[in-house]
């Protein structure tokens, strides 16, 4: 600290200026006489893109090892992994000279329809913030930084650069920002990225309120901001807004101007020094890790396939897998010998080596016999001759297995998903080769769900692979031969059709703006709510294996919400192979103020368990998995009452329900004001308490001039009461202004002051 206020205080203005802004597209300004380094940083997310120039922005990136994308990462549910996967992407980038990588992703998959959403971990928050908290802590236990991105709300590329994504403040606490909050907290990334769109008309660049007052000040991040790349309009309103470092460089203007906004008053120069404090702080952190040497690839391939492995979903199987002893296997579609692994963008990978899904099927079939049929070709022609070929060669096998991929044109940084669907000649080559196979295995690989009503039912298995990663070819045969049993569960939901999803009538807005309409019910939480058939639901996820749950306990049935509670239950193996099983919690409030959705997750956890073993899984709830984030109080609240925890293997299927009753411990202020309603003042124990005397003289005359009870009735057809409750007490007041001592607003201004006065 007193080394970096001594460098600030040698550093002219011009040094500090520069220090703000990159030198390359990757590397940040060294002051070489101050003996400040340069620091390098790489994309990220999910292996290191380190290009061999620095001065080059796409061209030419070292060999590195491609690990699955984040939704392959977030279905294995298991952070551990994910630690490891990050230990493994520091050593990489040791060896490669990268000082930050450039990820994670941390932001909600709003709608399926997102071209980036294979980057992003879930639909859910809470886990993807343990995702991401878990991939940071694995990163920068090795002392290699990380970038924690898009901050924030960042969910389409639609416009990305330039749309406002218009979102009230209950939906950005509870759905956009806890993942992000997660990981600032719990594992203090080195930077945070800020995201190329606007928040609610402001860009994310120059959003004080986002980066300084919420990032910076309620979280307390201590690291420094970079810009998206090229994310900075305006540098002086960037630095104000609390960008520390804009990316990418030089920019040779954007310095000037900073240096010319200080020496005229526009830019506080201790605003710019606090960039450069943070700046320095991790410039010299990184400088203690150094870079050098090689990694060990032959590992690093292995990790990737057990990350692969444990993240696919098996979606559907009829008994035909495991395979064993088939004779004659079909291998139909070119992704059986082109891998499909990762998708375009910045994320994009230079492999040490991939694996050919057809290849590492050979290795574990056996003597049986494989024939291969392309099926279908590379992007969205439609090729008949492929699909005769390719039910010919079904049509004589014991089993056929298809490996599908969504071509690059339908997924990838830069552009959004037009639809849900496979390609049409993918849909007509399932269609043909189930009519005369019905022992046919769908393999899928892709970033994002697609939707399957056209084509499930005639399919044995399905099996979704994702975006596996250069092992993922190998990875898959692990599964398809029970050499791996599957333990990957949805992290986001298969919906049955597009119109269906959440976001559809407000996804991807226009005339420069995206309205996030649907609130706080994304994913699992929409469906639930309106109670909308899915495909495949959140969480779910098969086994060669079964699993019950049984003996499930709280640890008390009444408790403070500062104290949270303890659940645990026995979870058993019933089949005969070893497994995993992941264990989630939901929370399910019984009453609020203010909606929520019926069911949140709050808690998971991945056993493993041999055959016939029964393992106690315990996860702690604490305040927040039960609070709710209120606007107008502008803080997490809780509210005394009923609340079921639910045990279950997907948010579909909840083995055990445990109820529970939550006191809230929360003195919170009192909100009402003129507008607030009969109701407002019932609900609120201040306002009650002082309102009550006056009640029976004012609403009682009311009602019974009205009359009518619960039933309706009376003079005007109604239940007076249920009209009275939600008019603003004001208004009650003015119809009774004969009955008062004074004028209705005096009357409800004096209440108030009442109010205030009880502690
Ligand atoms: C992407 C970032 C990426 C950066 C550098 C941007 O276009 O949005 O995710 O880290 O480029 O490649």
């Amino acid at each position: 600290m007193m080394k970096i206020n001594n460098l600030i205080n040698k550093m002219t203005l011009e040094e500090k200026a520069a220090l703000c802004t990159g030198a390359s597209p990757w590397t940040t300004t060294p002051v070489e006489h101050l003996g400040i380094p340069e620091i390098t940083v790489s994309d990220g997310p999910h292996g290191v893109r380190r290009v061999a120039n620095v001065n080059d922005f796409v061209a030419g990136s070292l060999p590195a090892t491609c690990f699955p994308t984040a939704s392959c990462m977030a279905s294995t549910w298991d952070v551990d992994l994910i630690h490891a996967m990050g230990q493994a992407l520091a050593e990489e980038c040791i060896a490669l000279k990268v000082d930050v990588i450039l990820g994670p992703g941390a932001n909600m998959k709003r709608t399926p329809l997102g071209g980036r959403n294979f980057e992003y971990y879930s639909e859910d928050p809470y886990l993807a913030g343990q995702m991401a908290a878990s991939f940071i802590n694995g990163v920068q236990s090795k002392g290699i930084g990380t970038s924690l991105k898009h901050f924030a709300a960042n969910n389409q590329e639609f416009q990305r650069l330039t749309i406002s994504s218009e979102i009230d403040e209950r939906t950005l606490r509870e759905i956009y920002l806890p993942a992000f909050e997660t990981a600032v907290k719990n594992s203090k990334p080195w930077t945070v990225m800020c995201a190329y769109n606007k928040l609610n008309g402001t860009y994310c660049s120059e959003n004080h309120r986002l980066l300084v007052d919420i990032l910076k000040d309620e979280w307390g991040f201590e690291g420094f901001i970079f810009s998206d790349w090229g994310a900075v309009h305006d540098r002086v309103a960037s630095m104000k807004g609390g960008i520390d470092l804009e990316m990418p460089g030089p920019r040779e203007r954007r310095v000037k101007a900073v240096v010319e906004a200080v020496r005229s008053g526009v830019l506080d120069e201790s605003v710019l020094d606090e960039s450069v404090r943070r700046i320095l702080g991790i410039v010299f952190k990184a400088a203690e890790t150094t870079k050098d040497g090689s990694f060990d690839t032959a590992m690093h391939h292995a990790l990737a396939r057990r990350i692969a492995a444990e993240g696919m979903v098996l979606l559907k199987n009829n008994r035909i897998l495991p395979l064993k002893d088939q004779q004659h296997i079909a291998v139909i579609g070119l992704a059986a010998k082109e891998a499909h692994f990762q998708g375009g963008g910045s994320s994009h990978i230079n492999p040490t080596q991939v694996d050919n899904p057809f290849k590492e099927l050979q290795k574990l079939a056996g003597d049986t016999e494989l024939t291969y049929a392309e099926g279908y070709p590379a992007g969205t022609t439609f090729d008949q001759s492929l699909i005769d070929a390719a039910v010919k060669n079904a049509r004589s096998a014991d089993v056929t297995l298809l490996y599908l991929a969504l071509p690059d044109s339908k997924e990838s940084e830069g552009y959004d998903r037009a639809d849900l669907d496979l390609t049409p000649q993918q849909v007509a080559l399932i269609k043909a080769v189930t009519a005369v196979q019905p022992m046919t295995v769908v393999i899928l690989n892709n970033g994002a769900p697609v939707v399957m009503s056209e084509w499930i039912d005639g399919t044995a298995a399905i099996l979704e692979g994702w975006m596996m990663g250069q092992a993922g070819g190998g990875a898959i045969a692990d599964v398809l031969y029970g050499k791996v049993n599957p333990s990957g569960r949805l992290a986001e939901t298969f919906p049955l059709k597009l119109v269906d999803t959440p976001a559809h009538i407000n996804f991807p807005g226009g005339n420069g703006e995206v309205r996030y309409g649907e609130g706080i019910f994304i994913g699992y939480r929409y469906y639930d709510a309106k109670e909308i058939p899915v495909q495949f639901s959140f969480g779910y996820g098969m086994s060669y294996t079964t699993f019950t749950y049984k003996n499930p306990k709280v640890s008390a049935a009444s408790f403070k919400d500062v104290d949270g509670l303890t659940v645990s239950v026995d979870v058993t193996n019933t089949g005969k192979v070893a497994g995993k099983e992941v264990v989630q919690v939901y929370v399910h409030d019984h009453k609020s103020r203010l909606v929520r959705p019926p069911k949140e997750l709050k808690g998971f956890a991945k056993v493993e368990l041999q055959p016939g073993e029964t393992k106690t899984v315990t996860l702690a709830l604490d305040f927040r998995a039960f609070a709710y984030y209120h606007p107008a109080y502008k803080q997490w609240i809780t509210e005394d009452g009923e609340f079921d925890v639910l045990i279950g293997a997907s948010v579909n299927d909840i083995r055990c329900t445990l109820t529970v009753t939550l006191q809230s411990t929360q003195e919170l202020p009192c909100i009402l004001n003129r507008e607030s309603t009969l109701r407002d003042w019932m609900e609120d124990p201040r306002g009650r308490r002082v309102f009550e005397p006056l009640f029976q003289q004012i609403v009682a005359p009311m009602q019974a001039a009205f009359g009518g009870g619960q039933d309706g009735g009376g003079a005007v057809g109604m239940d007076s009461m249920g009209f009275l409750t939600d008019m603003p007490l004001l208004d009650i007041l003015h119809f009774q202004k004969n009955a008062l001592p004074m004028a209705p607003e005096d009357q409800v201004d004096g209440l108030l002051a009442q109010v205030s006065q009880i502690k």
